[in-house]
């Protein structure tokens, strides 16, 4: 994944249009497909968002900028240095439309961020032994929706869920094999 320069964006909108334009220009159309399935997720609005893996904020822009706007929005990164440069423009967004916002620098396997929410997006270490705590720790708290990224390009992440999903209240919607691809669980 490559890192844009963003500096000079003056709000949420430009950071979300030149950083998917960037993104596009390095791996394809196709790569940011999964925002669609965000947006998706996420109608008609008023939903509490989670994010694991924030890396600048692609994803973290693509549903802070949908119609309808989110109730709350909690993500959580191991490693915040890309995000920080650009934190003022979702800060700013979060104020205006009153949204509960926090981006905070921990691990995803750390049980002290689990907490209720309507969608939930992991796209951090694309390993299953990775996405599995993840799922492990977070199923029992997301109320309609999990999005997981890159389940095209590793076969194991695609290969457990198709497992997990067996001996959980939790079924596949859609196994996207665009690109990196995605998956997306729904309750049953
Ligand atoms: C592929 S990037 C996320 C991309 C981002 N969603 C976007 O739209 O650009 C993966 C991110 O996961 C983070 N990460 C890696 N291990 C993690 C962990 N154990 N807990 C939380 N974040 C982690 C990395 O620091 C990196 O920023």
């Amino acid at each position: 994944m490559i890192n844009i320069d963003l500096a000079d964006c003056t709000s949420l909108i430009e950071f979300y249009k030149r950083i998917t334009q960037g993104q596009i220009s390095a791996h394809g159309t196709d790569y940011c497909r999964v925002h669609q399935a965000i947006e998706y997720a996420l109608q008609p609005g008023d939903k509490r968002y989670v994010e694991l893996g924030v890396n600048q904020g692609a994803t973290l822009a693509a549903a802070m900028t949908i119609q309808g706007g989110l109730r709350s929005c909690h993500a959580y990164d191991i490693n915040l240095e890309n995000f920080e440069p650009h934190r003022h423009l979702f800060e700013r967004r979060a104020d205006k439309n009153n949204l509960l916002f926090e981006v905070k620098e921990r691990s995803s396997h750390d049980r002290g961020i689990v907490r209720e929410c309507d969608v939930l997006y992991i796209d951090t270490v694309h390993k299953w032994t990775h996405v599995s705590v993840e799922l492990q720790n977070w199923s029992g708290s997301v109320a309609e929706t999990i999005i997981i990224h890159d389940t095209n390009s590793r076969q194991d992440i695609r290969q457990g869920i198709d497992s997990w999903v067996k001996r959980a209240p939790w079924h596949v919607k859609e196994h996207n094999t665009q690109s990196v691809g995605y998956t997306i669980l729904e309750r049953t």
